[in-house]
């Protein structure tokens, strides 16, 4: 069956505070991940799963994110003259990349009213939603069983991945029904970041999600929840418990994740991923094995 024409949402707007003050002047999705800014990975995972129509919604310091994916022809031209190939590619890579959008949010007011945000450039289209604090590993292919699952069930799809009970307070949190599948759950509720004793599993919502435009009328009439903000995990929860729905179920991810939400693992996922790589991995590996043996 021919995919849906999907577009993918990419939330942007958040103050990134935990990031200052390198995000004083800066999103915190322009942070390079080794060479590479977080928002760059997660455009390309959108497009690697054959999406080609992005929209990204944006706050406060706008300019870096929309300049990145334009082109930049004074350096492109330098890069020629030089007949600096590689690099002349990099630079080029990401204003190839995709149709991209912007809109703006205007006031922060949580993950809920961001995607509401892209309700008129969405129109009548399924969609993703794909948060730039989750990276996910090209590797291990996550949006694609998701969008199939949508495909298939017409149902809203959320990536879940269990996590130490001591984590779930950072996460949504899934109730979850097996299915004949393995690697699919039915999701019966959803609570956004409780405590570990009101958790309902320790399945976590991961920042990916397949909807259908349905899910703007419930974002409409989502009151603020967790942190006074609108939450996404609400209007999910709305979707799961009507019973006339489709539903909402849940893609189990096992493969690798890097979580660039805070510093620590930030830091973490740039040393796991440049250590990975072939052009870095060799000089830096053998200098981690060394500097581990100093701590
Ligand atoms: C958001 C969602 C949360 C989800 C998380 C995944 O929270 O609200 O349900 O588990 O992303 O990264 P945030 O981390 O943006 O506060």
């Amino acid at each position: 069956m021919p995919h849906k024409p999907f577009k993918a949402v990419i939330p942007a707007a958040g103050l990134g505070t935990r990031f200052l003050p390198a995000t004083k002047a800066m999103p915190k999705e322009m942070l390079p991940v080794v060479d590479k800014p977080a928002i760059q990975y997660v455009v390309e995972e959108a497009t690697q799963a054959g999406i080609g129509d992005i929209l990204i919604i944006i706050g406060r310091n706008k300019n870096a994110l929309s300049n990145h994916f334009d082109s930049v022809p004074e350096l492109e031209t330098n890069l020629e003259r030089k007949g600096d190939h590689a690099k002349l590619a990099k630079v080029q890579q990401s204003s190839d990349l995709a149709d991209i959008h912007f809109v703006r949010q205007g006031e922060p007011k949580g993950l809920g009213h961001a995607v509401l945000r892209a309700r008129s450039h969405v129109g009548d289209h399924p969609f993703a939603v794909l948060l730039g604090d989750d990276l996910i590993d090209e590797r291990d292919p996550l949006l694609t069983t998701m969008l199939a699952e949508h495909d298939r069930t017409g149902a809203a799809i959320i990536a879940l991945m269990e996590v130490d009970p001591d984590h779930i307070h950072l996460y949504g949190a899934a109730a979850v029904e097996a299915t004949e599948s393995v690697d699919v759950v039915k999701v019966t509720g959803l609570v956004e970041k409780p405590s570990a004793e009101d958790a309902p599993s320790n399945y976590a919502v991961i920042g990916r999600y397949v909807l259908s435009p349905a899910v703007f009328d419930v974002l409409e009439r989502t009151e603020p929840g967790k942190g006074g903000e609108i939450q996404l995990t609400d209007a999910l929860q709305e979707l799961a418990a009507d019973p006339e729905g489709p539903g909402v179920y849940g893609v189990v991810f096992r493969g690798r994740r890097y979580d660039t939400g805070d510093r620590v693992d930030y830091i973490k996922a740039i040393v796991q991923l440049a250590a990975d790589r072939d052009d870095l991995g060799p000089e830096l590996r053998p200098w981690l094995k060394d500097f581990a043996a100093t701590l």
